[in-house]
């Protein structure tokens, strides 16, 4: 069996490396132009060439969660695609959004600001009832965030495509449920794929919707948010500002006004990094489950885009 490597931003040799040695029966090589087709694929946002040049390509895997960037390829239809089911992702993601959430719910740049002036002064609490959450996507990483914020006590809703129950979460589903989501979500969470229906969705008439005072968490994509629409938002004083860890362009230019913002907290793409160990043995388990012929976790439906 061979197994081909290829990560658009990402030296492939310690994978390659840990793959040979989780699965000795198999050869596992880095892609290069014109190397021999392979069986199953590891890829991050390959040029279309790596598919073309794999014709009996079975599985291509896909390290990590979003699978946006796979599914702009033309893809063979009988090709499977995996994406990285957790792997380690949603604790991570759990732990910077319920940091991102308690640092605007407690004031602490506020008290950051004071503490650098040698100021000692106390800011009244806020009400946790006035702080519902609202998880936009409640799949594999946003169900983890939801039940990770009940833990500090906030109100949680929930929001996905179809009707889903997650208990203690105030649950809402479609479009037409979307308004009333939006209305009872002082902190908006954005955990929903890249898709042909999600893109731009968080902009000035969705974003709007949030009460007076409302909180942008945005961990998803950076194709979801219309960037000038949030930063009008807060400026107006609709919003009081923004957590946001993924970039229409990144890495984020150097001039690009988010940098400056003093509402706006910015993170380089790292809420919830892909963890080399855990992905090879996920990746490694589900080849042997394919290779028995039995169901795997995580497959996408390229239709449906993720
Ligand atoms: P997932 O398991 O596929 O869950 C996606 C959720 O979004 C599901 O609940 C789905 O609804 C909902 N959804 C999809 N389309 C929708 C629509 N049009 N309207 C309403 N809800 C919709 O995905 P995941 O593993 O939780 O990951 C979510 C995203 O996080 C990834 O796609 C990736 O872009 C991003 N991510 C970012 C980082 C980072 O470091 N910043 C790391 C990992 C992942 P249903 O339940 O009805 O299907
Ligand atoms: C990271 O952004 C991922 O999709 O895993």
């Amino acid at each position: 069996m061979n197994i081909t490597l290829f990560f658009a931003s990402l030296s492939p040799e310690p994978w390659v490396q840990g793959l040979q040695q989780a699965f000795p029966e198999a050869a596992v090589s880095a892609w290069v132009p014109g190397a021999p087709p392979a069986d199953h694929a590891i890829v991050w946002a390959p040029p279309q060439q790596f598919i073309d040049e794999q014709p009996g390509l079975q599985t291509l895997f896909n390290i990590g969660a979003g699978v946006d960037a796979l599914l702009q390829l033309r893809l063979p239809p009988s090709l499977k695609v995996v994406r990285l089911d957790d792997a380690g992702m949603s604790v991570q993601m759990a732990e910077y959004v319920c940091h991102a959430v308690i640092r605007h719910f407690r004031e602490f740049d506020a008290y950051d600001t004071d503490t650098q002036a040698g100021k000692w002064s106390f800011r009244k609490p806020r009400s946790r009832a006035d702080f519902a959450v609202g998880v936009m996507g409640l799949g594999v990483l946003g169900e983890r965030v939801a039940k990770a914020l009940q833990v500090f006590e906030f109100p949680v809703n929930g929001y996905s495509r179809s009707p889903k129950e997650v208990a203690g979460v105030r649950c809402f589903s479609g479009a037409q449920a979307l308004p009333d989501f939006l209305a009872a979500s002082r902190v908006l969470v954005n955990l929903m794929p890249l898709t042909p229906e999600t893109e731009n969705i968080l902009n000035h008439a969705t974003l709007s919707q949030l009460p007076q005072g409302g909180y942008v968490i945005n961990v998803a994509r950076g194709k979801h948010l219309v960037e000038d629409d949030l930063i009008a938002l807060i400026n107006k004083g609709h919003l009081a500002g923004a957590t946001l860890d993924v970039f229409r362009t990144e890495p984020l230019p150097a001039a690009h006004p988010f940098w400056q913002h003093p509402k706006i907290t910015v993170t380089p793409h790292t809420s919830a990094r892909t963890l080399r160990e855990e992905s090879i043995a996920q990746i490694v388990g589900k080849i042997r489950t394919l290779g028995r012929g039995e169901p795997i976790q995580g497959l996408v439906d390229t239709v449906r885009g993720y």
